[in-house]
């Protein structure tokens, strides 16, 4: 199975159902492919133009969008360091292992952070929200969408107005589902609203993308010590003639283009929503088709990617090894979820048909491990 893995000529031929990177199609790996002008060209500046409208398209925003040369930790990291202000407390919500790192991005950016936390495989409910901003006056909250590590998607809708009326900004890290779950930025006044690309894209790795609210910028503004290369108002000059302060990888750029022209007028936003639900109704079916159960808390599950514990008491290891040999990689437990939970990614370009051969393998491989 030599070459389904590392193939100099071919590249891999596994595919994949990861929470990411995940499978990237032939038509996005051609336009990577394709010779670009520099990043101080017109051509240039009208394909990144494209690429930020897009993405207001898909986020629901008039407010901007800006592009980062990064992964979605690099914006995660801008938010903290152009938004809050040295004497002022940070509330971070975590319900998984993000969370715990976007905490981590407070602390070791000497913020005033605090994190307020359930149970892995809950989610923050209003109540627990009110509760936990009800303690203190909190400038700006850290929040995910959808946690990759325990496959739960917090009820983002109901959350952002209560954070909202606090009189805070609110970030959102919608890393693992920006493009495969609607959130609509506008409507829910979402400050900063980010992902990177190699997730329900299906893009590789090597960029992420945000939206800014104009009350994110001004407050940046008079933020001291935002640094340079995540300085949300360098990069917001320079996006102002549709370019970036540094060299960007241009190719992503020009794949992030074709993409977004795919979601939005080939597949159509609507459908690729409905196609990640049904995804994730699938994958539940499956797993309590042959009495596995979810991890996550149940109305909570996540439509990108699933967490599935262990209630077989499966060798995961050996069960992911297996797969692989059959050409297919999904993964085990994120953390302290290893070998107690596994997780299938469906996010990105996976079909349904695609989803239900792999779990008709996996369905043998348990059988033959149980
Ligand atoms: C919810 C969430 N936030 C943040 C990250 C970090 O993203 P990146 O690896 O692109 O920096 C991930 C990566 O899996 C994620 O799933």
């Amino acid at each position: 199975m030599n070459d389904v893995h590392f193939n100099k000529e071919k590249g891999s031929q596994l595919k994949l159902f990861t929470p990411g990177p995940v499978y990237v199609p032939e038509r996005v790996l051609k336009e990577l492919a394709k010779p670009n002008d520099t990043h101080r060209s017109k051509p240039y500046s009208e394909m990144h133009q494209m690429a930020t409208e897009g993405l207001q398209k898909v986020l629901y925003t008039k407010n901007e969008c800006l592009i980062f040369t990064s992964s979605a930790t690099g914006i995660m990291e801008a938010c903290v360091r152009n938004l809050v202000k040295d004497d002022e407390k940070a509330l971070f919500f975590s319900i998984g292992a993000f969370g715990d790192r976007w905490y981590e991005i407070g602390v070791s950016n000497g913020k005033i952070s605090v994190k307020e936390g359930v149970e892995w495989g809950k989610v923050i409910t209003p109540e627990v929200a009110q509760e936990a901003l009800s303690k203190d006056k909190y400038p700006v909250v850290f929040i995910q969408a959808n946690e990759t590590s325990t496959g739960v998607y917090n009820p983002i809708d109901n959350l952002a107005p209560i954070i909202k009326d606090s009189g805070a900004l609110l970030c959102v890290d919608a890393t693992s589902s920006m493009a495969g779950i609607k959130v609509e930025v506008d409507k829910l006044n979402i400050d900063v609203c980010l992902a990177s690309v190699q997730k329900c894209f299906a893009l590789p790795p090597g960029l992420a993308v945000c939206s800014v609210s104009d009350a994110a910028f001004d407050k940046a503004e008079k933020v001291i010590n935002r640094g340079l290369y995540f300085d949300l108002i360098g990069l917001k000059k320079s996006n102002a003639k549709h370019q970036t302060p540094a060299t960007p990888p241009i190719p992503q750029i020009r794949g992030l283009t074709a993409q977004l022209d795919f979601i939005l007028n080939e597949e159509g936003l609507k459908k690729r929503f409905e196609r990640h639900e049904q995804l994730g109704k699938q994958t539940r079916k499956w797993a309590n088709d042959i009495n596995l159960e979810m991890f996550p808390e149940k109305g909570y599950e996540s439509n990108t990617v699933s967490t599935i514990r262990n209630s077989l008491n499966l060798d995961i290891p050996k069960m992911v090894s297996m797969l692989l040999g059959e050409g297919y990689r999904i993964v085990n437990g994120y953390g302290n979820l290893v070998n107690k939970t596994f997780r299938i990614g469906h996010m990105g370009e996976i079909q349904l048909k695609d989803l239900e051969e792999m779990l008709k393998i996996l369905t043998e491989i348990i059988n033959k491990l149980k």
